[in-house]
């Protein structure tokens, strides 16, 4: 036996990674019906372009929230020759046992006759997709964001939330509540006519939740850095901090006045956000930067390749803290990963994942390229809207 074939020992007081033990698909993209059992660790998901390894992946990420890791509309997931319905299901492994989640798209003409999201955790109806965040963490770097650092800010936002659910699950809620009353404020300035004292209302639920997203964001973020900087691992040390108005107040004044300064200059922009369409500033402007800590460049100017081994570092860190403060290590989607990664650093990519415990989901059209994890992780065969178990390469 090699090195790399012998499974490190795992400490008994080790966190509970969470885990799919058990996954069902109904007319999600490729898959008309997909059920599967996994055991914990890594899962290997090979097949040739187009198999389905994203869109497995993708289906994986609806057990969160927000609009998975393609960022689609809920009727874009749905089977082209289905119905226009689509459910996910899971059995998840959580520190406090095996939880049962589901999520779906329930068409117009059920209910109330609005399309929308409906999410299950364990037999009971969930008012949110937010409430997951409490139960499930998954994190994915995707091919997609390979142009996080040089893209519109709002895929960093989306970065940086996903990072916070995991450590702070309040987050989800605050963001959704946030983006709420943003859009009923937008909505009342365009009308015109609004009633002060109720603008006044939005606005102090604008300032009271924003300002908690700022704090978090800004709280993550330098925990972040501080795991990420003191790492061995051989993948860049990442400065990670929060740019924006409420964060550089947040600087040097305590929430609660912070609170008030956003209320106050929400009231005062009134005229300005109603030509612009709606607010200006707040939390929904910030931004996430990121330094190579080593060099000090920031992330937007380093090589492709560097930039991608950042956010693998990022994930990595945020793992690690999950792991620490909330007793369970996420859920980890890796698409296409292992093709950006010279053989040193996906072989320690690997053995991080080993070591944290994680079931990361990998995907690869070459199964060549995991090797190192061969009997250290279950390998499954994607093609033709199925999975089969297959013979590690
Ligand atoms: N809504 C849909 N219904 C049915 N098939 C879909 C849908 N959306 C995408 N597909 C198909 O899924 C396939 C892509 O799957 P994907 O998971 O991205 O492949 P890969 O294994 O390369 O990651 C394509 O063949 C595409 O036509
Ligand atoms: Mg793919």
């Amino acid at each position: 036996m090699t090195a790399s074939e012998i499974a490190p020992p795992v400490a008994a007081t080790w966190p509970t990674p969470l885990a799919v033990r058990w996954l069902r698909l109904d007319e999600f993209r490729s898959y008309a019906g997909l059920t599967v059992e996994i055991a914990e660790g890594p899962v290997v998901l090979t097949g040739p372009n187009g198999a389905g390894k994203t869109n497995l992946l993708e289906a994986l990420s609806f057990l969160s929230p927000g609009r998975g890791l393609r960022q689609a509309k809920l009727g874009e997931v749905a089977r082209w020759q289905g119905s226009g319905a689509w459910a996910v299901a899971a059995h998840l492994q959580t520190a406090e046992g095996l939880r049962e989640v589901g999520t779906g798209l329930v068409p117009a003409g059920d209910g109330d006759g609005r399309e929308r999201r409906a999410v299950r955790i364990d037999g009971a109806a969930a008012s949110g997709a937010a409430e997951l965040a409490a139960v499930s963490g998954l994190l994915w770097l995707t091919p997609a964001m390979d142009r996080l650092f040089i893209e519109a800010p709002s895929g960093r936002r989306r970065f940086l939330d996903r990072l916070v659910f995991g450590l702070d699950p309040e987050h989800a809620r605050r963001v959704s509540g946030y983006e709420k009353a943003m859009r009923e404020r937008s909505r009342l300035l365009k009308e015109g006519r609004a009633d002060p004292a109720w603008l006044a209302v939005i606005e102090d639920r604008m300032a009271k939740s924003g300002t908690a997203i700022a704090s978090a964001r800004r709280h993550v973020a330098a925990r972040l850095s501080a795991v990420s900087t003191a790492s061995e691992d051989p993948f860049p040390k990442a400065g990670i901090s929060v740019a924006g108005l409420l964060e550089e107040w947040l600087d040097d004044a305590p929430e609660a006045m912070v609170e008030a300064r956003f209320r106050a200059r929400l009231g005062d922009s009134r005229a300005r956000d109603a030509q612009a369409g709606g607010a200006l500033e707040g939390p929904h402007r910030a931004d996430l930067a990121v330094r190579h800590w080593a060099s000090g460049a920031p992330a937007e100017q380093c090589s492709t390749g560097e930039q991608k081994a950042l956010l693998i570092a990022i994930v990595l860190a945020n793992a690690k803290l999950q792991a620490a403060e909330r007793g369970a290590v996420p859920i980890l989607l890796l698409d296409e990963i292992a093709a950006h990664l010279d053989a040193d650093r996906r072989a320690s990519l690997f053995d991080r994942v080993i070591e944290l415990g994680a079931q990361a989901w990998i995907t690869g059209t070459d199964p060549d390229l995991f090797g190192e994890l061969r009997h250290r992780a279950q390998f499954f065969a994607i093609g033709e809207g199925q999975i089969s178990e297959a013979v590690a390469a």
